[in-house]
């Protein structure tokens, strides 16, 4: 089950994704509208499973196309197929809002995620470099930007 993420699932989210200034600003930016902040949790218990959101604005140099980051999974959880339904579950988001495309960054390393995405219909745009800024530093990161089409990555409607 997937959900907006709300200021009391901070907590939670820090058990698996350890960046609580960056919470706070994808909460802050859910608010004002620019963002969507899903949290997947689990129907029974209400625990936080993973986390995805989408910046409607787009990403580097790109304000065509929504920017999916922010993916994340519990650890334990991983390769069950949690990452791809909150992929699925984004991209129909961006296709009913009637966008095309969606893009994200994913670090270049980073060989299970690109290897995820690619199986689900994204495809290579290039590389890119990435600046980074938080309160204290800035740097940068080596990124792939892959682009999907949006309508193909959502889920197949239940007869
Ligand atoms: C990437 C991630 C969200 C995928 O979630 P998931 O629930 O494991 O995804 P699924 O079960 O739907 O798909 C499994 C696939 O994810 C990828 N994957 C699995 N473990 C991974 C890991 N630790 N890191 C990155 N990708 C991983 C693999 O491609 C795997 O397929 P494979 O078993 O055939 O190799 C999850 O692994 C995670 O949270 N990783 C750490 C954060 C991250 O790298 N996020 C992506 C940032 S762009």
């Amino acid at each position: 089950m997937f959900r907006d993420a709300a200021a009391t699932d901070r907590d939670a989210i820090g058990v698996f994704w350890p960046h609580p200034e960056r919470v706070d600003r994808r909460l802050a930016a859910a608010a004002d509208g620019t963002e969507t902040f899903l949290v997947a949790v689990d129907p029974a218990e209400g625990t936080v499973l993973g986390t995805a959101s989408v910046r409607w604005g787009g990403g580097c140099d790109d304000a065509t196309r929504p920017l999916l980051y922010g993916l994340a999974v519990r650890p334990e959880l991983r390769g069950r197929g949690l990452g791809s339904a909150l992929i699925r579950h984004v991209a129909a988001l961006v296709a009913d809002r009637g966008f095309a495309e969606i893009s994200l960054e994913v670090e270049a390393g980073n060989e299970g995620a690109i290897r995820l995405y690619h199986r689900l219909g994204f495809v290579t745009a290039g590389p890119h470099l990435h600046v980074w800024r938080s309160a204290s530093a800035t740097g940068t990161v080596d990124v792939l930007i892959l682009h999907g089409r949006a309508a193909r990555i959502r889920p197949t409607p239940t007869p």
